[in-house]
């Protein structure tokens, strides 16, 4: 493959100012940043985007009850997120704000586009609008509150608008979309969510209310005072502006788009998987290749709101548990695409058992043998048993099954593929039994340890998107230069050289002591 084809553009969702990041936003970035480290240690040339979306009447009313101008509410609140992209040390490349000059700019030219095209048409919109949601919707989708107020699908209240508006001509794309879906059938994962969409839009489509007069907080509509923009088409376009729309020619948007991925949240699907390619094919550009929607996390079976506040704090959980612990957590729980609940002791049960006892424990007990008894440098191995062999070759394997998991954003899948060859690794040196070979055969220990030195290596390179920290230091305890950390280095053409000096080994996935996570309690971890 030229290296020109191995480029990777991810993006998260561009988050609402109006809350404070929680764990449901983590997760999102979270998951794009394990992609973009991913692919940058499969040789990738990664973008990686995430940013705030800062306009629209919901953002308007956060910013009135905070008593404060938007665009100070704004510059105040969206750096939450840039916090949580630092606390949880995400790799994004840029960091965008809809606020932005560059965007503004991006929008308007779009919408000349599109008008240009004869996409928008002007027109009055009589209709239910969710402020929550940002969403229009039809009276059929539509329920009775408790107190008789009228709600949307996602429990949001809707309130009847009416006001002068242009429209973005969707009904005329129904065909063509289905059409697009079918020549694309990856082009939403999960297949179940895919299901959904294509029904959805075989259902017809309406034409969109694109603009809006009754507020003033978004971007103007070229040529006319009175409209701004519907949010939506606002923030969505923000993934092109990132690559420097309207520059089509200029080198960032001819490498990085069409966009490889966009995560979001089931909730967002609709908007990403329906509206934002037939807008993007209307301006006569190319949609992304795929839209993944994760599912929603639920904290003891509830929905996580500002209002019942019981939504969880990503800094708590990392002051608790540890970054990598965390990132690991979150990720192995509950297969990506699905919904989940949040439990202390779930985490709490997946560091104890898969960090502490299995990798660490493995690592622990390897090092501080080779440490003691090996002089402290890479052991010089003999010739191999039908069982070294077997764990070598399921090392140099496990990228394979990795990839193939990532490439479809089984997050999950990857992990426990990862774990089998980390138990793998155990069960050997339980068989094995380097303390007694010590006595008996110190040159078949040797090469014992050195087998697992190697696993250990695999392992921690491998680990490295999902903890990046614990990767890193386990690499240094086996004297990895950091430039051989990628997924080139895997294999045994880059295996470790015999006699190469190792540092002191020390424990990287402690224990946790108290159960519920209330405080941490490192206690090491024994050496089996
Ligand atoms: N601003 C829009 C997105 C515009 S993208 C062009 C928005 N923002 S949001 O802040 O409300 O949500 C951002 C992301 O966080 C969405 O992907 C959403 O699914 C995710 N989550 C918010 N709460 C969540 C959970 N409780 N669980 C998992 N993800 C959740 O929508």
């Amino acid at each position: 493959m030229a290296a020109t084809d191995k480029r990777y553009y991810v993006t998260t969702p561009i988050y609402y100012v109006n809350d404070v990041p929680h764990i449901g936003h983590m997760y999102t970035t979270l998951a794009c940043d394990v992609l973009a480290r991913f692919k940058r240690l499969d040789g990738y040339d990664v973008r990686f985007l995430t940013g705030t979306d800062e306009h629209g009447q919901k953002v308007e009313k956060a910013a009135d009850a905070a008593g404060v101008a938007p665009q100070a509410f704004t510059d105040q609140v969206s750096e939450n997120f840039r916090d949580l992209a630092r606390i949880m040390d995400f790799t994004n490349d840029d960091f965008i704000r809809t606020t932005e000059d560059r965007h503004v700019h991006s929008c308007q030219a779009l919408w000349k586009r599109l008008v240009e095209r004869g996409e928008i048409y002007l027109g009055s919109y009589a209709g239910w609008y969710a402020v929550r949601d940002e969403a229009f919707y039809t009276e059929n989708e539509l329920t009775e509150g408790p107190d008789g107020g009228k709600l949307a699908p996602s429990g949001a209240p809707v309130e009847w608008v009416e006001e002068s508006s242009y429209f973005f001509r969707l009904s005329s794309w129904q065909d063509r979309l289905l059409a697009f879906y079918e020549a694309n059938p990856d082009f939403i994962l999960p297949k179940t969510r895919r299901n959904e969409v294509v029904s959805f839009v075989s259902g017809g489509l309406q034409d969109l209310s694109v603009s809006r007069t009754t507020f003033k907080w978004g971007i103007p509509v070229p040529d006319d005072d009175a409209h701004i923009m519907y949010v939506w088409l606002d923030a969505l376009t923000n993934y092109i502006t990132a690559v420097g729309y309207p520059e089509t020619d200029s080198n960032l948007f001819s490498t990085y788009w069409p966009a490889d991925l966009h995560m979001v949240g089931k909730d967002i699907l609709r908007f990403h998987a329906v509206y934002w390619p037939v807008f993007l094919m209307a301006a006569g550009i190319d949609p992304p290749k795929r839209v993944f929607a994760h599912g929603w996390w639920t904290v003891e079976g509830q929905k996580m709101s500002k209002s019942l506040g019981n939504a969880i704090d990503p800094l708590h959980l990392v002051e608790t548990y540890g970054l990598d612990q965390v990132r690991y957590a979150m990720l192995r729980e509950v297969p990506f695409g699905n919904d989940g609940d949040f439990s202390h002791a779930a985490v709490v049960h997946r560091i104890n058992g898969d960090l502490a006892n299995d990798f660490g424990n493995l690592a622990q007990r390897v090092l501080s043998m080779v440490s003691k008894n090996c002089g402290a440098t890479v052991p010089t191995p003999g010739p191999y048993t039908d069982d070294d062999t077997a764990l070598l070759a399921a090392c140099h394997g496990l990228i394979a099954d990795v990839r193939t998991a990532i490439d479809v954003q089984a997050f999950h899948d990857a992990l426990e593929a990862i774990w089998v060859v980390v138990r793998a690794a155990n069960a050997y040196v339980d068989r094995q039994a380097p303390w007694v070979l010590r006595k008996t055969d110190p040159e078949r220990m040797a090469t014992v340890l050195y087998v697992l030195c190697e696993a250990i290596r695999h392992l921690a390179i491998l680990a490295q998107p999902f903890a990046p920290g614990a990767g890193a230091r386990l690499l240094d305890q086996l004297a990895v230069d950091d430039a051989r950390r990628t997924f080139a280095h895997l294999g045994s053409d880059h295996a470790l050289g015999a006699g190469t000096a190792l540092p002191k080994p020390a424990g990287v996935f402690p224990r946790i002591v108290k159960d519920e996570g209330e405080g941490k309690g490192a206690a090491g971890q024994g050496d089996g």
